[in-house]
């Protein structure tokens, strides 16, 4: 018999600067749709980032992943080109993205999925704007 599924989940955290702007609109069109969000000289948040993998644990060290190294992913892929920046100017992978936290989080999905060691996939980004608004998300094969 294998060993179970396990989910496991790293948080991190970064702030970061923005607006919801669709520059195909009107400024007006823009603020009819996003308020205070197409505020011309940005607003800010404090993002937490909800990581869960899942994966069977290891005979030999009990891990699904060695979180230690989770950590340095998410350092590296994505916390050191988000954290105070901003996102609508600083993050090449964010060129030509409107940067909601739905976009982010998808962007956050691509960049961390590649990297994973083998047996271990990655199963959600939670991504938290603020204490009302967050965002999950599964992947590009969950269909509505
Ligand atoms: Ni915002």
């Amino acid at each position: 018999m294998n060993t179970p599924v396990l989910f496991v989940t790293r948080r991190a955290h970064f702030n970061a600067a923005h607006k919801l702007y669709n520059p195909a609109w009107t400024k007006e069109e823009n603020e009819a749709c996003f308020g205070k969000c197409a505020n011309e000289y940005w607003h800010g948040h404090n993002f937490d980032l909800y990581v869960t993998i899942k994966g069977r644990p290891s005979k030999d060290t009990g891990f699904v992943m060695d979180l230690k190294k989770l950590k340095v992913l998410i350092e590296n892929e994505i916390i050191v080109h988000l954290d105070h920046k901003n996102l609508n100017i600083d993050v090449p992978f964010l060129k030509d993205v409107l940067p909601s936290v739905e976009n982010i989080a998808i962007a956050v999905w691509d960049r961390l999925e590649p990297h994973l060691p083998e047996g271990v996939k990655l199963h959600k980004i939670h991504l938290i704007e603020t204490v009302n608004n967050s965002v999950e998300y599964y992947g590009p094969d969950v269909l509505l």
